[in-house]
């Protein structure tokens, strides 16, 4: 059957549920489960803000500037999934959970700080790549299904790539012939890769 062979069957069809707005009776995941996920991403990027601004406010080195406009920017970034999350879970007819009591059971990304400079960087880079996995995972599970809630994530997931990206750089110090990491997690870096800038 050709995609225009029954034009009159789909307006039947979705004439139904007009107050579904965008969601047709065509929409095939499970709804309760579509919302779970996104109140899920919406607490982990609930999470992520209030993560790097406690970094933020945390970070009292020689390097404080350039390492609180890496923060903020993140957060700013953060703070944009988080409305497109919200957005997203609107237009699905579900309804965005801002709750602050539940909000860190719900999320997958821990908010953990530390004590040292590396710690934080530390803690950012595992959120991060932790965050990186899963919506990897919800990226396949909209898949053709849901491609605007897909896309919206693939968009998000590029950011986190980046963010873990930037962290990576201050926490590694990579030899350019190998590319293998020559220092590990010691921190060490990040305090040579600013004092060398
Ligand atoms: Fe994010
Ligand atoms: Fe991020």
């Amino acid at each position: 059957m050709s995609i225009l062979s029954d034009i009159k069957g789909i307006e039947a069809k979705v004439r139904e549920s007009m107050q579904d707005g965008p969601v047709t009776p065509y929409y095939t995941l499970p709804l309760d489960k579509v919302y779970g996920l996104l109140n899920a991403a919406l607490a982990s990027e609930i999470i992520c803000v209030l993560r790097y601004k406690q970094h933020y406010y945390m970070t009292t080195s020689i390097h404080q500037e350039q390492l609180q406009g890496l923060f903020k920017e993140h957060w700013q970034d953060e703070e944009k999934h988080l409305e497109l999350i919200a957005d997203r879970i609107k237009q699905l007819g579900g309804v965005p959970n801002l709750d602050p009591n539940d909000i860190s059971k719900r999320a997958f990304s821990s908010f953990q700080s530390g004590h040292t400079l590396a710690d934080l960087l530390r803690e950012d880079l595992l959120a991060e790549r932790v965050v990186i996995k899963i919506y990897g995972d919800i990226v396949r599970f909209f898949g053709d299904a849901d491609p605007v809630s897909r896309r919206m994530f693939e968009e998000i997931l590029k950011d986190e790539e980046d963010h873990a990206d930037e962290i990576s750089d201050l926490l590694y110090t990579v030899d350019p012939k190998t590319g293998n990491a020559v220092e590990q997690f010691t921190g060490d870096s990040v305090i040579k890769r600013f004092e060398d800038s």
